[in-house]
């Protein structure tokens, strides 16, 4: 007896059901492929931020000569093999620097690219100047800033001399994130 008023429902309630349920399938895909979307995004961005804190530190001692190749009061060029070469570098593999000693073990060995856009800077015995090619930079002999566009001295690497040999702190190249000054 109840059942003729409902009659009228039937086909309209199915249809809003059908509406209805198309209306979540739809709103659940949607924050499913947000979700996919946001993930694909996010987590490389996550791991490159994080990569920074658990990255292993790649410096090493590297051997770069025996004190009696550098004379006392000269700046020579020297080269040391990157520790973290792989097998195609070839000569790329050999990094430049130029090293000042001082007197007895008193050293400088400076970064060979210049601080304004990384070009390589050459030494000149007469000037003593470190001269860039690129945009006029110069540097003192003992690195520091003299003209040009460089905003800062050259980088320095770490140095400890053993046994008559001198040792540099070498694997990254010397920059603002682990310079002492
Ligand atoms: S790169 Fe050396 S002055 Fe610009």
């Amino acid at each position: 007896m109840n059942e003729e008023p409902n009659k009228p429902c039937e086909k309209s309630c199915a249809r809003e059901g059908k509406k209805t349920n198309r209306r979540d399938f739809l709103l659940a895909a949607g924050f499913g492929l947000n979700a996919i979307a946001a993930a694909a995004i996010g987590i490389p961005l996550i791991g490159y931020v994080l990569s920074a804190f658990f990255k292993p530190s790649r410096l090493e001692w590297i051997k770069l000569g025996p004190v009696r190749d550098f004379p006392e009061g000269k700046t020579r060029f020297a080269s040391y093999e990157n520790p973290v070469r792989r097998e195609w570098d070839g000569e790329t593999a050999q990094i430049p620097c130029w090293v000042r000693r001082i007197k007895g073990n008193e050293f400088q060995v400076f970064a060979i690219n210049c601080t304004h856009l990384g070009c390589p800077v050459r030494w000149f015995e007469e000037s003593k100047l470190f001269m860039c090619p690129c945009h006029g930079g110069a540097f003192y002999e003992d690195g520091g800033h003299a003209a040009g566009p460089p905003p800062r001295g050259l980088y320095t690497y770490e140095f400890k001399v053993e046994n008559g040999v001198l040792f540099i702190k070498g694997g990254d190249l010397p920059n603002l994130s682990n310079q002492k000054i």
